[in-house]
């Protein structure tokens, strides 16, 4: 059954405690940090406050989708502040080994995204390493994004290549997904949605989950 991580980036920011609630009571997974420090991406979102916070408030599991420059230097505080799972862009580093055990010495799980430009095979040498790939079916920065349809074939790539590894890595998509297009996407192997605006425009959020859930 696939699972759902709503992106916090698209809740109402004055009513937060509202949000989280709101998430717990629909039987999502886990709670999507969108990190983005206005270099790597062209917005600015929050930090390791923020996310701390929230962690203290709930109990569903944060991963947290770093959009930043040099993401090595944060690995530990975003871990402290709460990370269950922490993903860098494959295109913000040179040694990618050394990020991923870095993650992995503090118990956390990691995760690579990559860029809808960026093609799977990047990963080759690497996916077996990673408990979740992020994949991005939009140009990370902004929530409310339309989806990028030639993500449906690089997930289906990205599948023959965990097949190929005997691997369990997961494969995650962010960006652009929704009502309109779930189906396609756990038909092509998806495991996880990322769900920003779709998510938290609906009045039955339990409703919404269970649809997308029961199928297959
Ligand atoms: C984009 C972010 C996404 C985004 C998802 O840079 O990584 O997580 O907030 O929002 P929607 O589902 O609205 O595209
Ligand atoms: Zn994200």
């Amino acid at each position: 059954m696939v699972k759902i991580s709503p992106s916090i980036l698209a809740g109402d920011f004055l009513n937060l405690k509202g949000e989280i609630e709101r998430l717990e009571k629909s039987g999502v997974d886990s709670i999507h940090f969108d990190i983005m420090d206005g270099v790597y991406v062209a917005n600015i979102t929050f930090g390791f406050k923020f996310l701390s916070s929230i962690k203290k408030a709930t109990s569903l599991a944060a991963d947290v989708h770093l959009m930043i420059i040099k993401p090595g230097r944060y690995i530990k505080d975003f871990i402290n502040a709460g990370a269950d799972t922490l993903f860098f862009h494959y295109e913000t580093v040179k040694s990618h080994k050394k990020i991923i055990d870095k993650i992995k010495k503090y118990k956390c799980k990691v995760g690579i995204s990559i860029n809808p430009s960026t093609p799977v095979n990047a990963l080759k040498n690497i996916v077996s390493y990673l408990d979740v790939v992020l994949l991005m079916s939009v140009e990370p920065g902004f929530c409310g994004q339309e989806f990028i349809k030639s993500s449906y074939r690089k997930i289906r790539e990205l599948k023959r290549l965990i097949l190929a590894r005997n691997c369990k890595t997961l494969i995650e998509v962010d960006g652009g997904v929704g009502l309109n297009n779930y189906k396609q996407l756990i038909d092509a192997g998806a495991d996880i949605f990322v769900i920003g605006n779709d998510f938290f425009k609906q009045d039955n959020h339990r409703k919404y989950v269970n649809i997308i859930k029961e199928y297959k």
